[in-house]
């Protein structure tokens, strides 16, 4: 029978999860991961949180174990995420603003060094751009001191760092056409012409009824392919159940499959059991790691059996 990786590989795209790294020695978890993906992001290990908790002082314990596992598996790995206003020691944000440049670029050294050649595609910045209407940048420790000018840095810092690694800009909220994804584009749009380095924007995904899988999903994705960029689909999941929520995933998949420039797909956990959603059944695989309607949407929609 097919799998989910090996469906996709057949459309030439990767499908991934997210992985707790605590969560590897459940027997049940690590088949189901090992059977039916082909990449993995660490949900929470990559952070800046976990991985520099204090200044120059790196921890890559558990990080290190989620890779250690894909590699074992022949999976690839996504890394997640270098500079975010969230999962932010505090030391970083009393930093003053030439402080901050250096720690934040000692940060994206420290990170990217460690896994040189080891990770398909970097989440370089995520989440730098506000909600609603306005198209402005979130304040962030980043924004508030360094200006506009933080992600162009962090981009460039990244590709000398590991020239290997695609570099991506990842968000929420800007899966369809709108003021948020408007100025995603035009910042894409910008370094592209003025040759600041990017390869990819990471569309998460992450959808429920009050957010539901936009109409213009597959047109959002082509305008930013047709940039010059790949686009990924990083940390899809559908709140619902049934066959609404297969419909939803399917919606998903075929959106992704008509953008050749959409080079995978990850959702964003194994089973319903860990997912951040905690009240919700947005994922794959319920509880018991039996496949929903969803997964054989899925599988289906990417050609499998
Ligand atoms: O590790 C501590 C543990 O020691 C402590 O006992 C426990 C008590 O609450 O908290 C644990 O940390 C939690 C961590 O997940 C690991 O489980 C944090 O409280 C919790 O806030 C954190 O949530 C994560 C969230 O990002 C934080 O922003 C979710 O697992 C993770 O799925 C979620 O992922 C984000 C992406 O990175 C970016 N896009 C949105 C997406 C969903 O929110």
């Amino acid at each position: 029978a097919d799998t989910l990786g090996s469906a996709a590989a057949g459309q030439g795209r990767y499908f991934g999860t997210a992985v707790a790294a605590n969560h590897l020695g459940e027997a049940d978890y690590a088949a189901t991961l090992d059977r039916e993906f082909s990449s993995v992001t660490p949900e929470n290990e990559m952070k800046w949180d976990a991985t520099e908790p204090s200044r120059g002082t790196f921890s890559f314990g558990s990080a290190d174990r989620i890779v250690d596992h894909a590699q074992s598996q022949g999976m690839d790995v996504r890394g997640h995420t270098l500079v975010w206003h969230s999962q932010l020691p505090s030391w970083v944000g009393s930093l003053g603003a030439s402080d901050l440049r250096t720690a934040m670029n000692d940060h994206i050294n420290g990170l990217m060094g460690h896994y040189k050649g080891e990770i398909h595609s970097w989440d370089v910045v995520n989440e730098a751009f506000q909600d609603g209407g306005s198209g402005a940048r979130r304040s962030s420790p980043f924004q508030d001191k360094l200006g506009n000018g933080f992600i162009e840095e962090a981009f460039r810092t990244a590709r000398a760092a590991d020239p290997a690694a695609k570099l991506c800009y990842n968000d929420y909220n800007t899966d369809g056409v709108n003021a948020k994804s408007n100025a995603v584009y035009d910042m894409v749009k910008d370094f592209k012409s003025r040759g600041v380095p990017i390869d990819c924007v990471g569309f998460q995904s992450h959808f429920n009824s009050n957010s539901p899988v936009p109409s213009d999903y597959r047109q959002n994705l082509q305008r930013f392919a047709d940039l010059g960029v790949d686009v990924q689909i990083t940390e899809l999941d559908i709140e619902g159940s049934g066959s609404a929520q297969a419909a939803d995933y399917t919606k998903v998949v075929e959106a992704c499959l008509a953008v050749s420039r959409c080079t995978g797909m990850t959702v964003w956990g194994v089973t319903d059991k860990y997912s951040w959603r905690s009240s919700g059944t947005p994922l794959l695989f319920d509880g018991n790691y039996s496949e929903k309607p969803a997964y054989d949407a899925v599988l289906s929609a990417l050609g499998g059996s």
